[in-house]
Protein backbone atom coordinates (compact mmCIF):
# COMPACT_ATOMS: atom_id res chain seq x y z
CA UNK A 1 0.00 0.00 0.00
CA UNK A 2 2.83 2.47 0.98
CA UNK A 3 3.83 1.87 -2.65
CA UNK A 4 0.69 3.50 -3.85
CA UNK A 5 0.84 6.73 -1.77
CA UNK A 6 4.45 7.54 -2.98
CA UNK A 7 5.16 9.42 -5.84
CA UNK A 8 6.97 7.35 -8.02
CA UNK A 9 10.21 9.07 -10.27
CA UNK A 10 9.00 9.63 -14.13
CA UNK A 11 10.30 8.74 -16.98
CA UNK A 12 9.83 10.39 -19.89
CA UNK A 13 10.72 8.39 -23.14
CA UNK A 14 10.51 9.56 -26.60
CA UNK A 15 11.25 7.78 -29.68
CA UNK A 16 9.46 7.17 -33.34
CA UNK A 17 9.85 3.68 -32.73
CA UNK A 18 6.48 2.15 -31.14
CA UNK A 19 8.44 -1.47 -30.15
CA UNK A 20 10.94 0.29 -28.85
CA UNK A 21 8.86 2.78 -26.87
CA UNK A 22 6.76 -0.43 -26.02
CA UNK A 23 9.55 -2.47 -24.76
CA UNK A 24 11.53 0.47 -22.65
CA UNK A 25 7.99 1.05 -21.13
CA UNK A 26 7.41 -2.75 -19.82
CA UNK A 27 10.95 -2.46 -18.72
CA UNK A 28 11.12 0.92 -16.50
CA UNK A 29 7.72 -0.01 -15.48
CA UNK A 30 8.92 -3.22 -13.94
CA UNK A 31 11.42 -1.81 -12.13
CA UNK A 32 8.70 0.62 -10.48
CA UNK A 33 9.09 4.03 -12.17
CA UNK A 34 6.17 5.74 -13.36
CA UNK A 35 6.63 5.95 -17.55
CA UNK A 36 5.43 8.74 -19.96
CA UNK A 37 5.77 7.74 -23.59
CA UNK A 38 6.25 10.67 -26.31
CA UNK A 39 6.36 9.72 -30.27
CA UNK A 40 7.47 12.79 -31.21
CA UNK A 41 9.87 16.04 -29.79
CA UNK A 42 7.05 18.04 -30.43
CA UNK A 43 4.70 15.60 -28.26
CA UNK A 44 7.63 15.35 -25.85
CA UNK A 45 7.90 18.50 -24.66
CA UNK A 46 3.81 19.19 -25.34
CA UNK A 47 4.16 16.63 -22.26
CA UNK A 48 5.98 18.16 -19.96
CA UNK A 49 4.35 21.62 -20.20
CA UNK A 50 1.12 20.03 -19.30
CA UNK A 51 2.73 18.27 -16.48
CA UNK A 52 4.08 21.10 -15.22
CA UNK A 53 1.28 23.19 -15.16
CA UNK A 54 -0.42 19.99 -12.88
CA UNK A 55 3.23 20.34 -10.63
CA UNK A 56 5.07 17.35 -11.90
CA UNK A 57 8.34 16.76 -13.18
CA UNK A 58 10.36 13.75 -15.26
CA UNK A 59 13.12 12.84 -13.40
CA UNK A 60 14.67 11.36 -16.68
CA UNK A 61 14.31 12.10 -20.27
CA UNK A 62 15.14 9.12 -22.69
CA UNK A 63 15.10 10.13 -26.54
CA UNK A 64 15.80 8.76 -29.61
CA UNK A 65 18.57 10.97 -31.76
CA UNK A 66 17.30 10.35 -34.91
CA UNK A 67 13.13 11.41 -35.33
CA UNK A 68 11.12 13.37 -38.10
CA UNK A 69 10.45 17.03 -36.94
CA UNK A 70 12.10 17.91 -33.72
CA UNK A 71 14.98 15.18 -33.11
CA UNK A 72 16.75 14.33 -30.14
CA UNK A 73 19.27 17.00 -30.11
CA UNK A 74 16.77 19.56 -30.52
CA UNK A 75 14.86 18.28 -27.98
CA UNK A 76 17.72 18.19 -25.70
CA UNK A 77 18.43 22.06 -26.25
CA UNK A 78 14.78 22.97 -25.40
CA UNK A 79 14.89 20.24 -22.31
CA UNK A 80 18.07 21.98 -21.54
CA UNK A 81 16.69 25.59 -21.45
CA UNK A 82 13.49 24.86 -19.10
CA UNK A 83 14.15 26.08 -15.28
CA UNK A 84 15.88 22.91 -13.30
CA UNK A 85 16.36 20.58 -16.56
CA UNK A 86 15.92 16.77 -15.59
CA UNK A 87 19.06 14.59 -17.21
CA UNK A 88 18.69 14.16 -21.13
CA UNK A 89 20.17 10.24 -21.61
CA UNK A 90 20.34 10.09 -25.58
CA UNK A 91 19.62 6.33 -27.63
CA UNK A 92 20.92 6.22 -31.06
CA UNK A 93 21.40 4.04 -33.56
CA UNK A 94 25.10 2.36 -34.30
CA UNK A 95 25.36 5.15 -37.68
CA UNK A 96 24.58 8.45 -35.10
CA UNK A 97 26.69 7.28 -32.05
CA UNK A 98 28.72 10.81 -33.47
CA UNK A 99 25.48 13.33 -33.10
CA UNK A 100 24.88 11.39 -29.31
CA UNK A 101 28.82 12.34 -28.19
CA UNK A 102 28.14 16.06 -29.40
CA UNK A 103 24.68 15.83 -27.71
CA UNK A 104 26.40 14.77 -24.73
CA UNK A 105 29.09 17.96 -24.89
CA UNK A 106 25.74 19.88 -25.42
CA UNK A 107 24.62 18.26 -22.06
CA UNK A 108 23.12 14.99 -22.34
CA UNK A 109 23.26 13.23 -19.15
CA UNK A 110 24.89 10.07 -21.19
CA UNK A 111 23.81 8.20 -24.45
CA UNK A 112 22.42 4.10 -24.90
CA UNK A 113 23.33 2.58 -28.27
CA UNK A 114 20.99 0.12 -29.85
CA UNK A 115 20.12 -2.65 -29.49
CA UNK A 116 19.22 -1.08 -25.92
CA UNK A 117 20.44 -3.75 -23.60
CA UNK A 118 18.29 -3.75 -20.23
CA UNK A 119 20.93 -3.73 -17.74
CA UNK A 120 22.99 -0.44 -18.91
CA UNK A 121 19.52 1.33 -19.56
CA UNK A 122 18.44 0.76 -15.68
CA UNK A 123 22.53 1.68 -14.73
CA UNK A 124 22.36 4.65 -16.93
CA UNK A 125 18.88 5.84 -15.43
CA UNK A 126 19.93 5.24 -11.75
CA UNK A 127 22.84 7.42 -12.52
CA UNK A 128 21.46 10.02 -14.32
CA UNK A 129 18.98 10.49 -11.06
CA UNK A 130 21.80 9.98 -8.47
CA UNK A 131 23.67 12.73 -10.39
CA UNK A 132 20.28 14.95 -10.29
CA UNK A 133 19.99 14.35 -6.50
CA UNK A 134 22.92 15.72 -5.95
CA UNK A 135 22.79 18.76 -8.16
CA UNK A 136 19.73 19.48 -6.31
CA UNK A 137 21.29 18.90 -2.56
CA UNK A 138 23.68 21.56 -3.53
CA UNK A 139 21.37 23.95 -4.33
CA UNK A 140 19.67 23.85 -1.72
CA UNK A 141 22.56 24.03 0.91
CA UNK A 142 23.69 27.04 -1.74
CA UNK A 143 20.61 28.47 -0.64
CA UNK A 144 20.19 27.55 3.13
CA UNK A 145 24.30 29.40 2.81
CA UNK A 146 23.08 32.64 1.13
CA UNK A 147 19.40 32.67 3.28
CA UNK A 148 21.08 32.78 6.56
CA UNK A 149 22.91 36.22 6.11
CA UNK A 150 20.55 37.27 3.77
CA UNK A 151 19.81 41.03 3.99
CA UNK A 152 15.90 41.51 4.36
CA UNK A 153 13.98 44.66 3.67
CA UNK A 154 12.72 46.54 1.45
CA UNK A 155 12.63 50.21 2.89
CA UNK A 156 13.89 52.71 1.12
CA UNK A 157 16.86 53.19 3.63
CA UNK A 158 17.33 49.22 3.81
CA UNK A 159 17.30 49.31 -0.27
CA UNK A 160 20.26 51.99 -0.49
CA UNK A 161 21.96 50.43 2.13
CA UNK A 162 21.77 47.02 -0.27
CA UNK A 163 22.78 48.80 -3.48
CA UNK A 164 25.90 50.51 -1.32
CA UNK A 165 27.17 46.95 -0.28
CA UNK A 166 27.00 45.47 -4.15
CA UNK A 167 28.96 48.59 -4.68
CA UNK A 168 31.71 48.41 -1.89
CA UNK A 169 31.94 44.82 -1.54
CA UNK A 170 34.23 44.81 -4.99
CA UNK A 171 36.67 47.46 -3.65
CA UNK A 172 39.16 46.03 -1.50
CA UNK A 173 38.55 49.45 0.72
CA UNK A 174 38.44 49.50 4.85
CA UNK A 175 34.86 49.92 5.83
CA UNK A 176 33.25 51.14 9.05
CA UNK A 177 29.97 50.03 9.81
CA UNK A 178 28.10 51.83 12.76
CA UNK A 179 24.71 51.37 13.89
CA UNK A 180 22.41 50.31 17.12
CA UNK A 181 22.71 47.12 18.69
CA UNK A 182 21.30 44.37 16.71
CA UNK A 183 21.04 46.55 13.82
CA UNK A 184 22.30 44.23 11.33
CA UNK A 185 26.10 45.40 11.48
CA UNK A 186 27.04 41.88 11.07
CA UNK A 187 24.69 40.92 8.68
CA UNK A 188 26.21 43.31 6.26
CA UNK A 189 29.38 42.45 6.82
CA UNK A 190 29.11 38.90 5.62
CA UNK A 191 27.11 40.67 2.92
CA UNK A 192 30.37 42.56 2.02
CA UNK A 193 32.25 39.80 2.31
CA UNK A 194 30.07 36.96 0.16
CA UNK A 195 29.46 39.92 -2.97
CA UNK A 196 33.16 39.87 -3.15
CA UNK A 197 36.34 38.57 -4.85
CA UNK A 198 37.44 37.44 -1.23
CA UNK A 199 34.50 35.06 -0.85
CA UNK A 200 36.08 31.87 -0.92
CA UNK A 201 38.29 33.11 1.35
CA UNK A 202 38.17 33.05 5.42
CA UNK A 203 35.71 35.53 7.31
CA UNK A 204 37.71 35.56 10.93
CA UNK A 205 35.06 37.96 13.25
CA UNK A 206 37.26 39.33 16.28
CA UNK A 207 34.92 40.85 19.20
CA UNK A 208 37.49 43.65 20.23
CA UNK A 209 34.90 43.90 23.59
CA UNK A 210 34.71 40.39 24.51
CA UNK A 211 38.82 39.78 24.54
CA UNK A 212 40.38 41.11 27.72
CA UNK A 213 42.99 43.64 27.40
CA UNK A 214 46.25 41.98 28.11
CA UNK A 215 44.94 39.08 25.69
CA UNK A 216 44.38 41.10 22.99
CA UNK A 217 47.61 41.55 20.79
CA UNK A 218 48.33 37.79 21.32
CA UNK A 219 44.33 37.38 19.91
CA UNK A 220 45.07 39.11 17.06
CA UNK A 221 48.44 38.41 15.65
CA UNK A 222 49.16 35.71 17.61
CA UNK A 223 51.96 34.28 20.17
CA UNK A 224 54.48 31.87 19.98
CA UNK A 225 55.31 29.18 22.54
CA UNK A 226 56.34 30.16 26.16
CA UNK A 227 56.37 33.95 25.02
CA UNK A 228 54.05 35.14 28.39
CA UNK A 229 52.53 32.82 31.24
CA UNK A 230 50.21 31.27 29.79
CA UNK A 231 51.32 30.54 26.17
CA UNK A 232 51.92 26.66 26.36
CA UNK A 233 51.71 26.53 22.67
CA UNK A 234 52.24 28.81 19.27
CA UNK A 235 49.27 30.38 18.31
CA UNK A 236 48.65 32.14 15.32
CA UNK A 237 46.48 35.11 15.26
CA UNK A 238 43.18 36.40 13.63
CA UNK A 239 45.15 38.59 11.58
CA UNK A 240 47.18 35.54 10.19
CA UNK A 241 43.64 33.59 9.98
CA UNK A 242 42.27 36.06 7.48
CA UNK A 243 44.85 35.80 5.08
CA UNK A 244 43.16 35.65 1.60
CA UNK A 245 40.04 36.78 3.05
CA UNK A 246 38.40 39.24 5.52
CA UNK A 247 38.70 40.45 8.83
CA UNK A 248 35.64 42.12 10.96
CA UNK A 249 37.11 44.18 14.04
CA UNK A 250 33.39 44.10 15.98
CA UNK A 251 33.04 46.41 18.52
CA UNK A 252 36.13 48.17 17.40
CA UNK A 253 34.74 51.32 19.58
CA UNK A 254 36.27 49.02 23.00
CA UNK A 255 39.61 48.76 21.46
CA UNK A 256 42.51 49.54 24.06
CA UNK A 257 44.52 52.37 22.89
CA UNK A 258 47.59 50.07 22.99
CA UNK A 259 46.10 47.51 20.91
CA UNK A 260 45.12 50.23 18.27
CA UNK A 261 48.66 51.67 17.72
CA UNK A 262 49.45 47.86 16.21
CA UNK A 263 46.53 46.99 14.07
CA UNK A 264 47.21 50.02 12.89
CA UNK A 265 50.85 49.28 11.72
CA UNK A 266 49.36 45.97 10.84
CA UNK A 267 47.13 47.32 8.24
CA UNK A 268 49.41 49.97 6.46
CA UNK A 269 52.56 47.72 6.64
CA UNK A 270 50.38 44.07 5.31
CA UNK A 271 52.56 42.41 7.98
CA UNK A 272 52.05 40.99 11.55
CA UNK A 273 54.45 39.76 14.19
CA UNK A 274 53.99 37.27 16.68
CA UNK A 275 53.82 37.84 20.63
CA UNK A 276 57.34 36.83 21.04
CA UNK A 277 58.52 36.64 17.71
CA UNK A 278 61.27 38.64 16.00
CA UNK A 279 59.84 38.33 12.15
CA UNK A 280 57.22 39.48 10.87
CA UNK A 281 54.95 37.59 8.58
CA UNK A 282 52.84 38.75 5.45
CA UNK A 283 49.14 38.76 5.80
CA UNK A 284 46.44 39.67 2.76
CA UNK A 285 43.46 40.78 4.21
CA UNK A 286 40.19 42.97 3.95
CA UNK A 287 39.27 44.87 7.11
CA UNK A 288 35.62 45.61 8.15
CA UNK A 289 35.13 47.35 11.12
CA UNK A 290 31.77 47.93 12.92
CA UNK A 291 30.90 49.76 16.14
CA UNK A 292 27.65 50.98 18.04
CA UNK A 293 29.67 53.83 19.80
CA UNK A 294 29.97 57.22 18.26
CA UNK A 295 34.10 56.83 17.22
CA UNK A 296 34.37 60.50 16.36
CA UNK A 297 33.34 61.30 19.87
CA UNK A 298 35.98 58.83 21.37
CA UNK A 299 38.37 60.18 18.70
CA UNK A 300 37.33 63.88 20.48
CA UNK A 301 38.34 62.16 23.60
CA UNK A 302 41.42 60.99 22.81
CA UNK A 303 40.28 56.87 23.57
CA UNK A 304 40.45 56.12 19.58
CA UNK A 305 43.22 57.41 17.61
CA UNK A 306 42.65 59.63 14.78
CA UNK A 307 44.81 57.71 12.60
CA UNK A 308 43.00 54.43 13.21
CA UNK A 309 40.09 56.33 12.50
CA UNK A 310 41.07 57.70 9.65
CA UNK A 311 42.09 53.82 8.02
CA UNK A 312 39.22 52.17 8.80
CA UNK A 313 36.87 54.70 7.91
CA UNK A 314 37.16 55.03 4.23
CA UNK A 315 33.60 53.83 3.59
CA UNK A 316 31.19 54.65 6.26
CA UNK A 317 28.04 52.39 6.13
CA UNK A 318 25.39 53.10 8.38
CA UNK A 319 22.74 50.81 9.21
CA UNK A 320 19.22 52.53 10.64
CA UNK A 321 17.66 51.58 13.78
CA UNK A 322 14.71 49.43 12.87
CA UNK A 323 12.29 52.16 13.76
CA UNK A 324 13.75 54.29 11.33
CA UNK A 325 12.19 51.59 8.60
CA UNK A 326 9.11 49.89 9.89
CA UNK A 327 7.66 48.98 7.46
CA UNK A 328 10.76 46.16 7.30
CA UNK A 329 9.26 44.53 10.70
CA UNK A 330 6.82 42.27 8.04
CA UNK A 331 8.77 40.55 6.02
CA UNK A 332 11.60 40.58 8.84
CA UNK A 333 9.58 38.51 11.50
CA UNK A 334 8.05 36.02 8.50
CA UNK A 335 11.86 35.50 7.59
CA UNK A 336 12.71 34.36 11.01
CA UNK A 337 9.81 32.37 11.18
CA UNK A 338 10.68 30.46 7.99
CA UNK A 339 14.37 30.06 9.92
CA UNK A 340 12.42 28.65 12.64
CA UNK A 341 10.73 26.25 10.98
CA UNK A 342 13.75 25.36 8.62
CA UNK A 343 15.34 24.20 11.72
CA UNK A 344 12.88 21.73 12.68
CA UNK A 345 11.39 20.54 9.67
CA UNK A 346 8.50 21.91 9.86
CA UNK A 347 5.95 24.28 8.18
CA UNK A 348 6.65 28.07 9.03
CA UNK A 349 4.14 29.76 11.43
CA UNK A 350 2.20 33.11 10.16
CA UNK A 351 1.54 36.39 12.04
CA UNK A 352 -2.08 37.15 12.68
CA UNK A 353 -3.26 40.69 11.35
CA UNK A 354 -3.75 41.86 14.96
CA UNK A 355 0.10 40.45 16.25
CA UNK A 356 1.42 42.36 13.06
CA UNK A 357 -0.55 45.31 13.98
CA UNK A 358 1.49 45.14 17.27
CA UNK A 359 4.54 44.55 16.31
CA UNK A 360 4.23 48.01 13.90
CA UNK A 361 3.82 50.07 17.20
CA UNK A 362 7.02 48.68 19.04
CA UNK A 363 9.80 50.53 19.22
CA UNK A 364 12.39 48.21 19.03
CA UNK A 365 15.22 49.88 21.11
CA UNK A 366 16.90 46.27 20.41
CA UNK A 367 16.60 46.46 16.66
CA UNK A 368 16.26 43.16 14.24
CA UNK A 369 17.73 40.89 17.24
CA UNK A 370 15.00 42.33 19.46
CA UNK A 371 12.51 41.66 16.83
CA UNK A 372 14.16 37.87 16.33
CA UNK A 373 14.36 36.92 20.01
CA UNK A 374 10.34 38.14 20.41
CA UNK A 375 8.91 35.91 17.43
CA UNK A 376 11.55 33.17 18.67
CA UNK A 377 9.58 33.48 22.00
CA UNK A 378 6.12 33.73 20.69
CA UNK A 379 7.05 31.02 18.47
CA UNK A 380 7.51 28.67 21.23
CA UNK A 381 4.25 29.85 23.05
CA UNK A 382 2.23 29.07 19.72
CA UNK A 383 0.36 25.96 18.98
CA UNK A 384 -1.48 26.37 15.74
CA UNK A 385 -0.25 27.25 12.37
CA UNK A 386 -0.76 31.34 13.54
CA UNK A 387 0.90 33.15 16.11
CA UNK A 388 -1.46 35.86 17.79
CA UNK A 389 -1.77 38.56 19.49
CA UNK A 390 -1.94 36.35 22.98
CA UNK A 391 1.39 34.70 22.27
CA UNK A 392 3.13 37.82 21.18
CA UNK A 393 1.85 40.14 24.77
CA UNK A 394 3.25 36.96 26.70
CA UNK A 395 6.47 37.87 25.71
CA UNK A 396 6.11 41.70 25.52
CA UNK A 397 4.83 41.58 29.30
CA UNK A 398 8.06 40.00 30.33
CA UNK A 399 9.20 43.89 30.08
CA UNK A 400 11.54 45.36 27.50
CA UNK A 401 13.05 42.00 27.06
CA UNK A 402 15.78 42.69 24.34
CA UNK A 403 16.32 38.81 24.94
CA UNK A 404 13.32 37.34 25.11
CA UNK A 405 13.51 34.24 26.28
CA UNK A 406 14.47 31.88 23.09
CA UNK A 407 13.67 28.33 23.27
CA UNK A 408 17.32 27.06 24.29
CA UNK A 409 17.15 30.13 27.42
CA UNK A 410 14.00 29.52 28.42
CA UNK A 411 14.77 26.74 30.86
CA UNK A 412 17.78 28.64 32.36
CA UNK A 413 15.48 32.09 33.11
CA UNK A 414 13.00 30.00 34.91
CA UNK A 415 12.18 30.76 38.65
CA UNK A 416 15.19 29.95 40.54
CA UNK A 417 13.34 28.59 43.30
CA UNK A 418 12.16 25.55 41.29
CA UNK A 419 15.85 24.66 41.02
CA UNK A 420 16.32 21.52 42.76
CA UNK A 421 20.06 21.58 43.28
CA UNK A 422 22.28 24.31 44.49
CA UNK A 423 24.26 24.15 40.69
CA UNK A 424 20.97 24.89 39.03
CA UNK A 425 19.76 27.62 41.47
CA UNK A 426 22.80 29.73 40.94
CA UNK A 427 22.62 29.43 37.17
CA UNK A 428 19.56 30.24 37.14
CA UNK A 429 19.50 33.25 39.41
CA UNK A 430 22.36 34.32 37.90
CA UNK A 431 21.14 34.47 34.50
CA UNK A 432 17.74 36.32 35.49
CA UNK A 433 19.75 38.73 37.05
CA UNK A 434 22.19 39.42 34.09
CA UNK A 435 18.89 39.54 32.08
CA UNK A 436 17.15 41.73 33.93
CA UNK A 437 20.23 44.21 33.89
CA UNK A 438 21.17 43.70 30.10
CA UNK A 439 17.25 45.01 29.76
CA UNK A 440 17.63 47.73 32.32
CA UNK A 441 20.50 48.90 29.47
CA UNK A 442 18.68 48.65 26.34
CA UNK A 443 21.06 45.53 25.68
CA UNK A 444 24.06 47.76 25.82
CA UNK A 445 26.90 45.37 27.01
CA UNK A 446 29.36 47.75 27.74
CA UNK A 447 26.64 49.62 29.45
CA UNK A 448 26.14 46.81 31.65
CA UNK A 449 29.39 45.93 32.46
CA UNK A 450 30.39 49.34 34.08
CA UNK A 451 27.52 49.67 35.91
CA UNK A 452 27.71 46.39 37.28
CA UNK A 453 31.15 47.14 38.01
CA UNK A 454 32.79 43.74 35.79
CA UNK A 455 34.98 43.20 33.29
CA UNK A 456 33.57 43.43 29.50
CA UNK A 457 35.06 40.13 28.68
CA UNK A 458 33.70 39.10 31.76
CA UNK A 459 30.31 40.06 31.25
CA UNK A 460 30.28 38.12 27.70
CA UNK A 461 31.30 34.90 28.93
CA UNK A 462 28.40 35.14 31.24
CA UNK A 463 26.20 36.29 28.11
CA UNK A 464 27.84 33.05 25.86
CA UNK A 465 26.96 30.81 28.72
CA UNK A 466 23.10 31.80 28.93
CA UNK A 467 22.57 32.08 25.74
CA UNK A 468 21.83 35.92 26.39
CA UNK A 469 23.17 37.81 23.59
CA UNK A 470 20.86 36.42 20.46
N1 LIG B 1 18.37 43.09 7.46
C1 LIG B 1 18.38 41.90 8.10
N2 LIG B 1 17.90 40.81 7.48
C2 LIG B 1 17.90 39.61 8.11
N3 LIG B 1 18.34 39.41 9.34
C3 LIG B 1 18.83 40.45 10.03
C4 LIG B 1 18.89 41.75 9.43
N4 LIG B 1 19.42 42.59 10.32
C5 LIG B 1 19.69 41.87 11.42
N5 LIG B 1 19.34 40.58 11.26
C6 LIG B 1 19.44 39.52 12.27
O1 LIG B 1 19.31 40.14 13.54
C7 LIG B 1 20.28 39.68 14.45
C8 LIG B 1 21.21 40.81 14.86
O2 LIG B 1 22.00 41.21 13.75
P1 LIG B 1 23.56 41.51 13.84
O3 LIG B 1 24.23 40.53 14.74
O4 LIG B 1 24.10 41.66 12.48
O5 LIG B 1 23.48 42.92 14.57
P2 LIG B 1 24.65 43.85 15.10
O6 LIG B 1 24.35 45.22 14.64
O7 LIG B 1 25.97 43.26 14.72
O8 LIG B 1 24.43 43.73 16.67
P3 LIG B 1 25.44 44.09 17.89
O9 LIG B 1 25.52 45.57 17.95
O10 LIG B 1 24.78 43.52 19.08
O11 LIG B 1 26.74 43.46 17.55
C9 LIG B 1 20.97 38.54 13.76
O12 LIG B 1 20.31 37.36 14.08
C10 LIG B 1 20.81 38.84 12.30
O13 LIG B 1 20.84 37.67 11.53
MG1 LIG C 1 27.45 42.51 15.96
Amino acid sequence: MAEDTRQRTVILVVDDDGDIRTALEMLLAYEGYEVWTARSGEEALARLERERGAGREAGVVLTDVKMPGIDGVELLGAIRERPEPPPVVMISGHADVATAVDAMQRGAANFLEKPLEENRVLVTIRAALRERQLIAENAGLRRQLGGRWELIGESPAMQRLRDQVAHVAASEAAVLITGENGSGKEVVARNLHLAGPRRGGPFVTVNCAAIPDELIESELFGHEKGSFTGAVDRRIGHFEAAHGGTLFLDEIGDMPLAAQAKVLRALETHEVMRVGDSKTIGVDIRVIAATNADLAAAVEEKTFRLDLFYRLNVVPLRVPPLRERREDVPRLAEHFLVQLADRTGRRPRSLSAAALERLAKFDFPGNVRQLRNLIEGADVFADGPEIGIEELEQILANGPAISAPSGANVANCEEPFHAETFEQFKDSSEALFFRRKLDENEGNVKRTAERLGMQRSHLYKKLDRYDLRG
